[in-house]
This record gives C-alpha cells, structure tokens and sequence, in this order.
C-alpha cells in the first residue's frame, strides 16, 4: 500500500513523466505521456487527471489517470504505471479507489470507462478491483506490444472494455433488436442504469471518420452531429484505406435507423465489440463494431482474459474473426 494519494498538479508532469520511463523503458506507446509540457497543459486545462501514490519515504511510485472523452461525461481510467519494486501490494487499487470514488463523481462522470490490455491479464483484475463490469471487446488493437517486466504480447494485443457508473444516470432508450440491444440492455443493466420505454431518436444521422495512423486505425462516428451524408459511407472503401488494420464503427443505440445500420456494417464484414457509454455525440451511449483486418493473426488463446470473461472472449472473437482464425 502507498501511505498518501493526492492529485497530480501541472508542476507533477516532468515525476509523471519520469514514471513511466522507469517503468516501460522505451516501450510505452501512449505518446501524451512522455511530454512534460502537454501533459502539463492537459493537466492544467482540466482535460486529463492523475493520481500520484508516495511510500513512507515519500518517493512517487505508482500513477494512474482519468482522461475526459467527448463531452465529459465519459472519462476513461488509464495509465496505471506502478514502480516494480511496489507492484501487487494494491497501490493501483488505491488509486482507483481514490479516482472512482471521490475523484470521478466531482469531475461530473456519469460514467468511468476501463481499457485494460489481454497482454497481461490481471489489469483486467485492477479493473474488477474498482468494480467495473464488462462492456466489450477491441480486437487486436496494439501490434507488438511490450510493458517493462511483463514481456512482449506474441500477438496484436486486445483491450477489455469495462465500465463503472459514478453518479445518477437518466433512464436509457434501446432501439437496436435482437441480440444487439439484448447486449445493450444486458450492458446498462450491469452498470446499474435503467432502460425505459420511449420514442427512437429520428433527427438525422451523418457520419465522419478520424484515423490514428500509428495503430492503423479508421474509426467511424454515426451521429445526428456528423457532418457527412449517411449515403456517402462506404465501409468496404474505408476497410481498403492503405494501413487500415481496425475498422470501428460507433451507433447511437436510441436510433431509429441503427438497426438497418448494423445490417449494413454487418454485411460488410463488422462485428460485435461493446457497448459504449455516453460516448456519442451529445453524450448518446454507441455499440461499437469492429473488423480486424491486420493480416497478423488473432487466436481465442492469444486474447487473455480473466475467467469470467471468457464467455465475452469467445462471441466476440467468433463473430469478428470467423471459425478459421479460432482454433477448435
Ligand atoms: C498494472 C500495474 C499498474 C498494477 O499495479 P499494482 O499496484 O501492482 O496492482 P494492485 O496490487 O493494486 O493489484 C490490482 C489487481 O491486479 C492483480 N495483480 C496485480 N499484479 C498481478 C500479477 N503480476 N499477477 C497476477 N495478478 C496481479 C491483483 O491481485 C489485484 O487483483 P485482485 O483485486 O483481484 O486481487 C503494475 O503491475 C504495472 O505498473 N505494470 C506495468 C505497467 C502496466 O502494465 N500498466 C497497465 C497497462 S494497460
């Protein structure tokens, strides 16, 4: 256990910083955490929080984050880093702790979403350790990934999507049918939030696209504040973008027409990943599809799970990858 937890000011960014290359050496990906200058920016600007935890001697040795998405009331806990010589003694528990419980709720997050890797699955057990739920699957999302200590994933490492509710949540609205708004239901369900009876959102949808080149991603938003023609998407153009590797494509689930959507998404080779909330324009929660095109292959095994998640594992990777990639 760490002796004192406190919030990280400006001034932390350089310790932050230096935290992480003791811990990962050359290794770490997320590029906003090896730059002093705009994580301090971040930090001060109220769009990124972090928890610092101290020993006895009062040496900084473990870290982890809140990350504002979209409109804020969806904040993403992240960046858990803690010093070797401090690991499994619960200094990322109390982080969490810390974070969901007093710092989450006064941020406004209605709620806190959780992306642990399948390289090392126990950060999917510091997750559970705050109490979060499963919400879906990102297939393949890292090639080649290597945390200092834990050894390089031999496959595309995956993320749990896990999630917790920190305050009131409205009653939501499920348009999608079948089996996608059962797992929506199931999902909200297991967030502690309620599902009412009211009219489909009809305003009209647009979509647009952002890439990250550096993981060879084109992630489609479908929103009624997305600027292009839902006509003009072409999905099976956008799979065949030089360097594409994850296609994903967010929905509101209160949408009228989500349902002819995912048919469409569907039929060009999309599948189920999670549920998202508060995620989409004006805060709507998304389902989330996705298609993993790297040409490294994926195996069930390969994408680690805690037990309980296996079940999740396996629709998952059943319905994106097909029988071939998925040894018997
Ligand atoms: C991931 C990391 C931050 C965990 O920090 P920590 O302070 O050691 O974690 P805690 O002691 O609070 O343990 C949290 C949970 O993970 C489990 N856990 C932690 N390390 C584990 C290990 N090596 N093996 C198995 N379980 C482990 C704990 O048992 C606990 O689960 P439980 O509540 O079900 O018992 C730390 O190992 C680390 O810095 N790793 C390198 C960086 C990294 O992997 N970051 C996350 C990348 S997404």
């Amino acid at each position: 256990m760490a002796t004192h937890v406190r919030l990280a000011t400006p001034l932390d960014a350089p310790a932050l910083v230096a935290l992480v290359r003791r811990c990962y050496g050359d290794a770490y990906r997320v590029g906003a955490m090896l730059d002093a200058a705009a994580l301090a920016a971040a930090i001060a600007a109220g769009r990124e929080v972090y928890a610092l935890a101290f020993d006895a001697a009062g040496e900084h040795v473990g870290q982890a984050g809140l990350v504002r998405v979209a409109g804020g009331r969806r904040w993403d806990y992240c960046r858990g880093v803690v010093d070797v010589r401090h690991r499994r003694s619960g200094v990322l528990t109390q982080l969490g702790a810390f974070l969901l419980d007093e710092v989450a709720p006064a941020l406004g997050a209605e709620v806190v979403v959780g992306i642990p890797v399948t390289s090392h699955p126990f950060t999917q057990a510091s997750c559970r350790a705050v109490d979060m739920v499963p919400l879906g699957l990102l297939l393949g999302v890292y090639p080649g990934y290597d945390a200092a200590g834990i050894g390089r994933d031999p496959q595309p490492t995956s993320i749990v999507l896990m999630g917790r509710r920190t305050a009131p949540a409205p009653a939501r609205t499920v348009s999608l049918p079948d089996l996608d708004g059962a797992r929506a239901r199931a999902a909200l369900a297991a967030l502690g939030i309620d599902v009412a009876v009211a009219r489909s959102d009809r305003r009209r949808l647009g979509w647009s696209a952002r890439r990250e080149r550096e993981i060879g991603l084109v992630h489609v938003t479908v929103g009624p504040a997305q600027p292009a023609p839902l006509r003009a998407l072409d999905l099976e153009g956008l799979a065949r973008e030089p360097g594409c590797r994850l296609l994903w494509l967010d929905l509101p689930i209160d949408h009228a027409d989500s349902a002819r959507l995912v048919a469409r998404a569907r039929g060009a080779g999309l599948g189920h990943a999670g549920l998202l909330p508060c995620s989409g324009d004006h805060g709507a929660d998304v389902l989330r599809l996705q298609r993993y095109l790297d040409p490294a292959p994926l195996t069930r095994e390969g994408v680690r799970v805690l037990p309980e998640l296996e079940a999740l594992r396996d629709a998952v990777v059943a319905e994106c990858l097909g029988a071939e990639l998925v040894p018997a």
